[in-house]
């Protein structure tokens, strides 16, 4: 038996399916196993920043049955406002980091679980390194671009999403003998644009981590097309530049420039090229929302059972991770600021290369 704890849990960063079943799995630790409390943090580090705080506490009649398979996040979430700059109402930056750890020291926790990617968990362990409190990881993001995990919660969802994507574009491909192009989310990792490039059976997926010529993608278009199949599938990720090496990125007022555009970049040069009919998909936010996969719930169920078990055991500045077929806990220190991208030289890309498809140069 241990002490009795209050545990307190947010999700940080963007949203992705799996992030209720791991809150699930947490609840089910803390409270079912060990007896503790476990307070929610809505809208990631804004509940502890905002006065009156905002939390919720969860008991075990929450786990009505739903959660497991509810896409999003029940606590909410933000991808913005970084409490050592937050964005002021005049414009300016002030660092609120002091007002999170108030907050915290204000709940009387002993421990906080941490779902996020690799920038909220970068931020989220300065924030608690400065604030003295103990924090666990959850790693999250449909990029899965964490270090030292070999899957991150959403991955597997947002896979499918893009997969079931290719599945209907090849038959109206077909039937219009067009090339349709699928830009996929993935931010400079090419994780989603590989594995469901070779999953959904396309002849072309560009990544960002893979040199590319458009010269060698259209006649690897034309060497389809003489073989006789009137049409092709292309994927390429968000973070993909121009065959010049430029950012393709949309602006939005505000000033704020976001990833895409590469697709529509990408079909007009397919176009022009090939000489063929191209039409161009962005898959976008449907990569993150919905059901999570039985993967990604397997995954957030292990991740939370896991985290709660360190906190138990006392072992923090943690991430629980996934590691030859099991859950494992690798140092947070080692994780933040690397950045997982594709391995270039990996066995992927080298399948990929074998079933025909042109995934860029090889250097
Ligand atoms: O990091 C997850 C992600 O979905 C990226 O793939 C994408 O570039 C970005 O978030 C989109 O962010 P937002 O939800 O702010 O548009």
């Amino acid at each position: 038996m241990t002490t009795p704890k209050r545990l307190g849990i947010l999700t940080s960063g963007g949203d992705c399916a799996g992030l209720n079943s791991a809150i699930r799995a947490v609840v089910h630790r803390a409270v079912g196993t060990y007896g503790w409390s476990v307070i929610g943090i809505k809208d990631g580090t804004l509940g502890l920043m905002n006065r009156p705080l905002e939390t919720v506490e969860f008991t075990l009649s929450d786990l009505t049955g739903s959660l497991l398979r509810l896409g999003g996040t029940v606590l909410g979430t933000t991808n913005k406002g970084d409490p050592f700059a937050f964005p002021m109402p005049d414009g300016s930056r002030k660092d609120r980091s002091a007002d999170f750890a108030e907050g915290y020291r204000q709940l009387g926790l002993d421990a906080l679980i941490v779902i996020g990617g690799d920038g909220s968990l970068k931020i989220l362990r300065r924030l608690c390194q400065q604030g003295k409190i103990p924090m666990v990881g959850i790693p999250k993001t449909i990029d899965n671009d964490v270090h030292l995990t070999e899957y991150s919660i959403g991955f597997s969802t947002g896979l499918d999403v893009a997969v079931e994507a290719l599945d209907r574009l090849q038959p109206t491909a077909a039937s219009h003998h067009r090339v349709m192009i699928l830009e996929v989310m993935g931010r400079d990792a090419g994780h989603i644009a590989l594995q469901a490039g070779i999953a959904g059976g396309v002849d072309v997926i560009l990544i960002p981590e893979l040199r590319y010529g458009m010269e060698a993608v259209a006649t690897k278009l034309r060497g389809v097309m003489k073989e006789g199949r009137s049409h092709g599938l292309v994927v390429v990720a968000e973070g993909v530049k121009t065959d010049m090496g430029e950012k393709v990125q949309v602006n939005w007022s505000g000033g704020e420039s976001r990833y895409g555009g590469i697709g529509h970049w990408l079909g007009e040069q397919i176009a022009k090229t090939v000489g063929c009919e191209t039409r161009v998909t962005v898959l976008g936010h449907v990569q993150r929302g919905g059901t999570p996969s039985m993967r990604d719930r397997v995954l957030a169920s292990s991740f939370g059972v896991h985290a709660v078990d360190l906190v138990a055991k006392g072992r923090f500045d943690r991430m629980v991770a996934w590691h030859d077929r099991s859950v494992v806990d690798v140092a947070l220190e080692d994780v933040v600021g690397v950045y997982r991208c594709v391995d270039a030289g990996g066995a992927l890309v080298r399948t990929a290369r074998g079933l025909g498809i042109y995934v860029g140069e090889i250097d």
